[in-house]
């Protein structure tokens, strides 16, 4: 019904590394290529976990944005901008939660977790635990039918999809809808008016998509049914007569091949990170000192690649005579650790060239991004603008 649309944003918590650069953000890179892309910063979602340290946000929040143009993500391309400055988005989450179930909430797998995880935090807030209808709100009033979002991010998903089915269920129907489904259904003959409501009980009530699909066969099967009937069975289905919030689609991103320094993934809280745009010296300074294979004590000890974290990076960025290199020099105690270690330096300082070559243009002229962000802003107020519209009617809110 609509065009397709990509959305997705980021938490200003702290600045990327290069997991996020292989991860989430080179697939930010084609996605902008192929379809239309929105990309935010969620800085009230910064805030449901780090209320305590308003002043990171903004610093974080320009940072990223530098970091993603960096990258590569291209604003002839892709819509960016930042969540506090569409209110809109608050007064859809606002709106949805008239209709949110408390205990919808409660039973997203992140709340319970995220508290157990991060005990140092009070998360029993009221904002904490809509943390997932804000992110509902996000999607739904772009009507963003694609959302890349990695695996933690799933139930998320879910969660919206299911609050967009249930406000066009209660906020969609036509005066009378029920009624006329009602005889709708009866024309199917009892038998199949049977069948019909239990599948669309089974969808409705649990998901059901293979319920779906197959009441919408029986449908299409029933040659005696007039179109209007058709178009409403359709719609009743599906909960009421119209689609107001489009369901998304979750685009699941590949964790990211990324190792850390350590062997282990790359990530903020193992304190395993390369940045983004870290320092030359920094890079070859981490890497330099990174560990080994603990049986190469000596230079003259041979040592095993699969036991070392090094091996990983030369996985991720050597060429096959690279490979063959290690492999060949390590089991033979022929070349020593830093030696080794020189090509992923070289490696990641080429990667990390034309990143902070375009860095630099936006951190000499701050204004260039602003600009940036906000001509995002502006048409991301608009395009939500379009849905607000058609939300504030159906809740009785278009006076005035
Ligand atoms: N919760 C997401 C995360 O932590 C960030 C986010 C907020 C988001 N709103 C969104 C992602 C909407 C996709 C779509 O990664
Ligand atoms: Fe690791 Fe390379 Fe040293 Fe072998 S030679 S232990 S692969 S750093």
């Amino acid at each position: 019904m609509f065009a397709d649309r990509v959305l997705s944003g980021m938490r200003p918590t702290g600045s990327l590394h290069l997991g996020h650069y292989h991860g989430v953000l080179k697939n930010w890179l084609t996605l902008q290529q192929k379809y239309e892309c929105l990309f935010f910063v969620a800085d009230w979602h910064a805030l449901t976990t780090h209320y305590d340290a308003p002043e990171i946000i903004e610093q974080n929040t320009w940072n990223m944005v530098i970091d993603w143009l960096a990258a590569g993500v291209d604003p002839s391309q892709a819509t960016l901008f930042i969540q506090s400055k569409v209110p809109a988005h608050a007064e859809l989450y606002l709106l949805l939660s008239m209709i949110t179930p408390l205990g919808w909430l409660e039973r997203v797998p992140t709340y319970k977790d995220q508290q157990e995880k991060l005990t140092e935090k009070d998360l029993s807030t009221y904002g904490f635990l809509g943390y997932p209808l804000l992110q509902s709100a996000d999607i739904l009033i772009y009507r963003a039918n694609l959302v890349p979002v990695g695996e933690d991010q799933a139930p998320h998903l879910e969660f919206t999809r299911e609050i967009s089915r249930r406000f066009n269920h209660i906020f969609g129907k036509e005066p009378g809808f029920e009624e006329k489904a009602s005889q709708a259904i009866k024309k199917l003959g009892s038998k199949k008016s049977r069948l019909y409501r239990e599948l669309r009980n089974r969808y409705q009530e649990h998901g059901d998509e293979n319920a779906l699909a197959e009441a919408r066969s029986l449908l299409e099967e029933q040659q005696s049914l007039n179109t209007g009937d058709r178009e409403r069975l359709f719609g009743y289905l599906e909960g009421g007569g119209r689609i107001i919030l489009s369901e998304p689609e979750t685009l699941l991103t590949k964790a990211s091949k990324m190792p850390g320094l350590d062997g282990q993934k790359m990530s903020k809280s193992y304190g395993n990170t390369i940045g983004l745009r870290e320092d030359a010296d920094s890079v070859r300074k981490k890497i330099r000192t990174m560990p080994t294979d603990p049986a190469r004590i000596r230079r003259s000890d041979p040592g095993d690649p699969a036991k070392c974290p090094v091996w990983q990076f030369h996985l991720l960025y050597s060429p096959d005579e690279v490979r063959d290199w290690v492999q060949q020099g390590c089991t033979t105690a022929g070349i020593g650790c830093l030696e080794c270690k020189q090509p992923v330096i070289e490696s990641i300082l080429a990667e990390q060239a034309p990143i902070l070559e375009r860095a630099r243009m936006y951190e000499e002229d701050p204004a260039l991004m602003r600009n940036i962000v906000a001509d995002g802003c502006e048409k991301a107020n608009r395009l939500a603008e379009e849905t607000m519209r058609d939300v504030r009617e159906a809740l009785g809110l278009s006076y005035l």
